[in-house]
């Protein structure tokens, strides 16, 4: 099988990185990918915004199938293009790809399907309307950017001041283009956040194992929101009758929805869960892989990939496919001075080899640039540092081992990925080893 696969942050180079591993699997491509993965695969230029020309190279090296790692593409419409010139590529529709294109058209496909999620409290079409709606809105307020915004268009506030100033932002000053246009409140949950993604041919669905991601930038869940510092998966995490619940109250409803409503889905559904006292409620759809959530749950996959995805675009997906390790696994997103504000390029990056070479570890590549000396930052996000280990501790041990081998001039990193578990047992040594946490 010959793969082209769209895009060219960590989670891709993990995508590239476990496909490589599949015996059916004869070449890779990736567009545009990044240095990282440029040193491992053949890497072509691609604006991913670009769909025709997406499926012009698809055509071009007859690739026998696409896999895309972005929303972007399948926002604007990557699928419908590649079926209708009869190119095979795993990804939602256009219209599909509205669950994350549009929280308005998320919020009220789950209304309208009895799928659990935070009350909407109003939508609204201009920073007057939005601002007088506040008057009378209880705090913590959620403020959603309709269109997407690079994990940017959320706000959580409990500040009248707070949730004005980014009404200005987002519907005045447009910061988020026109993704601003119109914006969501919705009331605020509380609970753990976790990560739950399935692969569907449509028909039939995989669970991939679970994962959560800390968002903040900073330890202790401090500090902005950025597209994600850090993920760990576990099997503790997904307890048998939580799993039962998220299957039976959310996943197993959407997909019955999408078919009543006669959305055909192929592709990866993200499933963004607060795990609140009444159960479990969705923030948000992605119509994709997380990232970095990717990493972890590919360090622990135990199962060919390349077919899985290729079954699942063909309309093929055994359900009994997914096999994974029972090790824990964690990726610490190393990232440029700046982010997720803007970031301070072109550093050299040292110590990688010493990185790679320890036991559990994998390093995937993000933001970087390969030169002849080696390799230089040139993004957010630079690297996502992933380790397994037989405990949650033990793979952050390997995890940030591998990270005090790297340097690199000004970037930040948590110190706190995966210290917020389950079990209690397996981080108290950790937290003590590492000698850092908040808690
Ligand atoms: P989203 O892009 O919709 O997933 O939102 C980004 C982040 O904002 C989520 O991961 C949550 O941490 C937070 N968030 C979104 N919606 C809510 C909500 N209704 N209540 C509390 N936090 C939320
Ligand atoms: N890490 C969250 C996301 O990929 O949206």
């Amino acid at each position: 099988m010959k793969i082209l696969l769209i895009g060219s942050g960590g989670r891709e180079h993990a995508i590239a990185w476990k496909l490589a591993q599949s015996k059916d699997v004869e070449k890779i491509w990736c567009a545009p990918g990044n240095g990282g993965m440029s040193r491992e695969f053949e890497c072509i230029p691609l604006n991913v915004a670009d769909v025709g020309t997406a499926a012009t190279l698809a055509e071009r090296l007859a690739a026998d199938l696409t896999i895309v790692g972005p929303e972007l593409p399948l926002v604007n419409g990557i699928a419908d293009r590649f079926a209708a010139q009869n190119l095979l590529l795993l990804g939602p529709s256009k219209t599909a790809a509205q669950l994350e294109g549009s929280k308005v058209f998320a919020k009220r496909f789950m209304e309208r399907n009895g799928i659990p999620t935070a009350a909407t409290i109003g939508v609204f079409d201009s920073a007057d309307e939005a601002r007088k709606a506040l008057a009378a809105v209880e705090y913590p307020l959620v403020i959603k950017a309709d269109g997407l915004a690079a994990g940017k268009g959320v706000l959580v506030t409990s500040s009248a001041d707070e949730a004005s100033e980014f009404i200005t932002r987002a519907m005045e000053k447009k910061e988020f283009g026109d993704a601003g246009k119109q914006v969501l409140f919705e009331k605020a949950l509380a609970g753990r956040e976790l990560s739950y993604i399935i692969l569907t041919d449509g028909k039939t669905f995989i669970s991939l194992a679970p994962t959560r991601d800390h968002k903040r930038a900073f330890d202790g869940d401090q500090g902005p929101n950025t597209g994600g510092m850090g993920t760990y998966s576990t099997n503790d995490i997904l307890p048998a009758d939580l799993k039962a619940t998220i299957l039976n109250e959310v996943v197993k409803p959407t997909l019955d929805a999408l078919a009543k409503e006669q959305i055909a889905y192929s592709g990866f559904i993200f499933f963004g869960l607060m795990l609140t006292p009444d159960g479990p409620k969705v923030l948000e759809y992605n119509c994709r892989l997380g990232d970095p959530e990717t990493q972890s749950i590919l360090m622990r996959a135990d199962f060919d990939i390349a077919k899985a995805c290729y079954d699942a675009a063909t309309g093929k997906l055994d359900a009994s496919v997914a096999k994974w390790k029972p090790e824990a696994s964690i990726c610490v997103v190393m990232a440029s001075e700046g982010y997720p504000g803007d970031p301070v390029v072109g550093k050299k990056i040292k110590g990688l080899p010493e990185a790679e070479q320890l036991s559990g570890v994998a390093v995937f590549h993000a933001g970087t640039r390969h030169e002849d000396d080696g390799f230089y930052t040139h993004g957010g996000r630079i690297l996502g540092v992933a380790a397994t280990g037989g405990t949650l501790g033990e793979a952050r041990l390997a995890a940030y081992g591998a990270v005090d081998k790297i340097q690199i001039d000004g970037a930040h990193y948590r110190k706190d990925i995966g210290v917020a578990a389950p079990a209690a047992d397996e981080t108290a040594g950790t937290k003590a080893a590492l000698g850092t946490q908040n808690g």
